[in-house]
């Protein structure tokens, strides 16, 4: 009868394991699988509306307009990986591309199910009116999606204790039968607790496996977590004056350092003033209302009045713009050593900014998909960006840098008189990386 048992036991408890990995990666894939609310608003919102047009046109019903209107089979996906081939492919796309003077930014990261994912929310989408009527807002559905999600596994969750529970009661009852059977006496009631502390004693090694896999994706999901910690993904806070950097560094061709121009001589790169834009805009009035409306917005700051010959009143009245890009105080960064001498371009770190309007803080994986940066992994500002790029990025492909300011020079000869060894070794390879001039030293970043 023990032996029985036992197996029941042994048998329940392989049954019991499977289940319980079962759930956990089901769980976890399910939150893996592509979200095209996420995708749609952290990638396409900026310039897309589902339901109306905005930058670009209203993404509801996209998919059903491309096949109707003769695209060619997966130009559509190619369109958003980079519009500009599949417009050079079919005539189709060559024809949407002329919808407005604005480009369309390019997502070569995005995989095909991302892709479907985003037009599957979109043509999914209605208007969140049940939230408003019942004062909820324009909390949208996405949140509450999620808790009700949330509330099936806890439901789920109880059933299956539930479950235990029921059939734990009736083990005990069986066994109290049994002894009572053999011996002829009704044996001493066991309470849960010692019954649950017999068990797990006996079962050592499946109770040992169980806190095992709940500990280790407690870690790691914690690890995950505090990586998020204060890093924005894709940051942009609104500004005083709506600027837009397309206009003035696209299509005026205006260049970044008229405007920035500490870039390539310290460490920040600096904010206009509004007399900067006064040069241009004391004559730059605004075609329509609504350029003019943001204007008056410099006329107000500077102290001046447009009508008429024009003059200062003398009351001015400081734009505040606010930060984009913060490091903590305890981070250095300078501009100079990585513009001038490392000879980064500003779409390394910034991204093309003659497409953008304000600025934000854009998200790695579109840094990377820009042609000619360097690809990286980690976010966008994150000690682990930093780190990376000093691991990959070579400052010369020679023996002594020919290109720029004589800073490597110097590092190059010093490396030569030091440790001729050391200094072959990195040659090797030919690639002398930041970090092996010593890019990854912790006070080198830190004060
Ligand atoms: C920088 C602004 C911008 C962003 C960001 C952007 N788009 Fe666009 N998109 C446009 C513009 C503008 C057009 C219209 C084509 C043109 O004038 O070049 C367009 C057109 C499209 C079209 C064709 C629409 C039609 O009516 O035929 C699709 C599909 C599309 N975008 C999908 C996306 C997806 C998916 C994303 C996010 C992954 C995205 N876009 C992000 C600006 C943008
Ligand atoms: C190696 C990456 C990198 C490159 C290349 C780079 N920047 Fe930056 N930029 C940063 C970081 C990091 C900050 C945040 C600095 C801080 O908070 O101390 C920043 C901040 C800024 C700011 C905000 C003001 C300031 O100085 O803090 C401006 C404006 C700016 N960058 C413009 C530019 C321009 C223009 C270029 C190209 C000429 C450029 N950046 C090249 C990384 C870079
Ligand atoms: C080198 C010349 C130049 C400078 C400097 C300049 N602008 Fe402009 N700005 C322009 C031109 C050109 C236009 C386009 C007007 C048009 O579309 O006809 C423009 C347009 C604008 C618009 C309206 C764009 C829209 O939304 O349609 C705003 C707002 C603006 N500028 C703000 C600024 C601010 C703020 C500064 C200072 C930080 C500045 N500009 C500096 C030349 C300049
Ligand atoms: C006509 C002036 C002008 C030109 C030209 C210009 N910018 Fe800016 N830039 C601004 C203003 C004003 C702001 C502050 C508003 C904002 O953050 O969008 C700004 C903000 C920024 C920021 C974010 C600063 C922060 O707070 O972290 C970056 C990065 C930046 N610019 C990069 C560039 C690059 C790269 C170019 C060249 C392609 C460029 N800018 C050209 C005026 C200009
Ligand atoms: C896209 C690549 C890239 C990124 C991202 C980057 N750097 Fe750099 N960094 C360089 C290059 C290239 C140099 C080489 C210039 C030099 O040797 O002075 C450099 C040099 C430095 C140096 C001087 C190292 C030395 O040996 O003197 C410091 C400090 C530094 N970076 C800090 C940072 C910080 C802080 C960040 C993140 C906020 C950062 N960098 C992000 C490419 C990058
Ligand atoms: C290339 C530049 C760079 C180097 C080298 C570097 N750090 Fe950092 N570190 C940063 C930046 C940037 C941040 C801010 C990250 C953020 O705000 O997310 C940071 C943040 C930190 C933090 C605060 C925790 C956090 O994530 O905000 C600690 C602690 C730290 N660094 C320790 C170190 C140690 C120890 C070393 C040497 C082994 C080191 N760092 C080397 C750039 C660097």
């Amino acid at each position: 009868m023990k032996m029985a048992m036992n197996q029941l036991i042994g048998k329940t408890s392989g049954f019991i394991l499977g289940l319980i990995a079962f759930t956990y990666v089901s769980v976890t894939s399910f939150s893996w699988a592509a979200n095209g609310e996420e995708l749609f608003t952290t990638h396409c919102a900026t310039c897309h509306k589902v339901l109306e047009s905005s930058t670009g046109p209203k993404m509801q019903g996209v998919r059903a307009k491309w096949e109707e209107g003769g695209a060619l089979e997966g130009s559509l996906h190619e369109w958003v990986r980079d519009w500009s081939v599949a417009a050079a492919k079919d005539p189709y796309a060559a024809s949407v591309a002329t919808w407005s003077p604005t480009a369309m930014s390019k997502f070569g990261f995005l995989k095909d199910e991302e892709i479907e994912a985003i037009f599957d929310y979109a043509d999914n989408y209605t208007a969140p009116v049940a939230a408003v009527a019942a004062g909820g807002g324009d909390a949208a559905s996405g949140p509450m999606e999620e808790e009700s999600n949330s509330w099936v596994w806890i439901l789920i969750g109880i059933v299956f204790v539930g479950i235990i529970l029921a059939v734990g009661g009736v083990r005990r009852q069986l066994k109290y039968a049994t002894v009572e059977n053999e011996t002829g006496t009704a044996p001493a009631e066991e309470s849960y607790g010692d019954e649950i502390r017999s068990w797990a004693f006996k079962n050592r090694k499946f109770v040992g496996i169980i806190v095992l896999v709940v500990v280790m994706s407690g870690l790691v999901y914690g690890y995950l977590a505090l990586n998020t910690v204060g890093v924005y993904h894709n940051y942009q806070p609104s500004q005083p004056i709506e600027f837009p950097h397309d206009i003035h560094a696209g299509v005026n061709g205006i260049d970044c350092k008229y405007c920035h121009n500490s870039v390539e001589r310290s460490r920040t790169a600096g904010i206009p003033t509004v007399n900067v834009c006064m040069n241009c805009h004391k004559g730059v009035k605004g075609k329509d209302d609504a350029q003019k409306e943001k204007i008056a917005k410099i006329y107000a700051a500077a102290g001046f009045d447009p009508e008429g010959p024009g003059s200062y009143t003398g009351e001015t009245d400081p734009i505040v713009w606010n930060k984009v890009h913060v490091l903590p105080d305890h981070v250095y960064f300078n501009h100079k050593q990585h513009v001038l001498v490392g000879g980064l371009d500003c779409k390394q770190c910034h991204g093309d900014m003659t497409k953008e309007k304000t600025a934000r803080v854009v998200p790695v994986e579109e840094l990377s998909a820009i042609e000619g940066n360097i690809k990286l992994t980690r976010p966008t500002l994150t000690m682990g960006w930093c780190i990376e790029c000093h691991g990959e990025k070579e400052i010369s492909n020679g023996p002594v840098n020919t290109v720029g300011s004589g800073y490597y020079d110097e590092i190059h000869r010093r490396l030569m008189d030091n440790d001729k060894e050391l200094y072959q070794k990195y040659l090797k390879d030919d690639k002398v990386t930041v970090k092996e001039l010593g890019g990854w030293e912790c006070a080198k970043c830190h004060y």
